[in-house]
């Protein structure tokens, strides 16, 4: 019995996500929550720090070090630093590469099969001995506890950093979806635009997302917020603080801010009546850390006329959502094997 559990190892849920990656383990909850970022040594190419300690080095960092984010909009844009980074996430949660024999990862429902064999591989290469995939907008929505095997229509909006997902799940599948790559990141640019054009103050993203996170809303605030923010005078060339208040952060977060409504709208109009109506009396639920930003449920419910609610914690849906599946194994599709342990096994048997 011992060696039987010794021999299936544990098993993981990953969301590898372009903002967050976050680890569950069957049976110990979540072992990793850290921002995807890995910072390496140009020179000697190898790995400074990974998760919040490469994060704190983004714009800061000599001229020898590079912190990277491995994803892009939800997809892998460098397969060795993605595959180094949850190898690092891995043995930091204590197994050795071989004692995990089963992961399941959330992929983003608009990815390519180019782009799903990349991420299999990473897995796979981090030490996994199986890997199966769950899309996101399904892990989100069984995370935030919505009835998905049922005859019921659920809407699920997961806003992450890179993309924005809405899907409509029935029966155990997803019935629509739509996707666009707007997430929190593009609501970051769009204040670094915002403050260039209209004080010609040059600020870094991550100052702009703290602004965000401060100051930023998607409906009118009982009471206005103030943050200050500091970059490099565009004419000047010299360092300047200013300060932005809650409205001009909602104006100048508007427009990525519309894109997702519009996402949101081309799923109900390509909803079916009937799953449409359980929709509108039961609502949308909203996931991923866009749900967080204040008066994003006002925003989407004025937008579409109804009732929306933000997930209990909507950064961690995805990956409580893909946990779960690892008690069933409602995980579609047949898992990928490790090759070396595909070939001896075969011997074996
Ligand atoms: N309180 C908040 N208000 C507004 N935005 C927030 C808040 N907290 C986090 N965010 C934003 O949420 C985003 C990260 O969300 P999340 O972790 O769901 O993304 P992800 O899953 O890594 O990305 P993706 O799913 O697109 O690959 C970041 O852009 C961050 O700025
Ligand atoms: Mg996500």
């Amino acid at each position: 019995m011992a060696a039987r559990r010794l021999h299936r190892g544990r098993e993981l849920a990953i969301d590898l996500g372009t903002a967050n990656t976050l680890v569950f383990v069957r049976g110990g909850g979540i072992a990793v929550f850290e921002p995807s970022v890995v910072a390496i040594d140009e020179l000697s190419g190898r790995v400074q720090a990974v998760g919040e300690d490469a994060r704190r080095m983004i714009g800061r960092t000599p001229a020898s070090i590079r912190a990277i984010r491995p994803l892009r909009h939800g997809v892998i844009q460098d397969f060795d630093i993605t595959a180094e980074m949850l190898r690092y996430f891995i043995r930091r949660i204590g197994g050795g590469a071989l004692s995990f024999s089963r992961v399941v990862l959330c992929v983003p429902s608009g990815i390519t099969a180019v782009e799903r064999n990349a991420v299999e591989e990473a897995t796979l290469a981090a030490g996994a001995r199986t890997v199966s995939l769950i899309e996101e907008p399904m892990a989100a929505a069984i995370g935030a506890g919505l009835p998905v095997g049922e005859p019921q229509g659920s809407l699920i909006v997961d806003i992450g950093g890179g993309t924005t997902e809405v899907a409509v799940l029935a029966l155990g599948g997803i019935v629509v979806w739509e996707s666009v790559r707007v997430g929190g990141y593009e609501l970051d640019e769009a204040i670094v635009r915002y403050v260039d054009a209209t004080t010609n103050l040059l600020i870094g993203p991550e100052t702009a997302e703290a602004a965000k996170l401060a100051a930023g809303s998607a409906w009118t605030l009982p009471e206005k917020i103030e943050t200050d923010v500091a970059g490099r005078d565009r004419i000047t060339g010299l360092l300047r603080r200013t300060t932005l208040d809650s409205d001009e952060v909602r104006s100048a977060i508007a427009q990525p801010l519309e894109t997702i409504v519009e996402t949101v709208r081309r799923t109900l109009e390509a909803t079916p009546p009937e799953l449409a109506a359980d929709v509108a009396s039961r609502g949308i639920v909203v996931a991923g850390g866009g749900a967080l930003l204040r008066g994003i449920d006002r925003l989407l419910s004025a937008e579409t006329g109804l009732p929306v609610l933000v997930a209990d914690a909507p950064l961690q849906c995805v990956v409580l959502g893909a946990g779960a599946s690892l008690e069933e194994s409602a995980v579609a599709g047949r898992p990928r094997h490790r090759r070396r342990f595909r070939r001896r096994r075969s011997r074996g048997g």
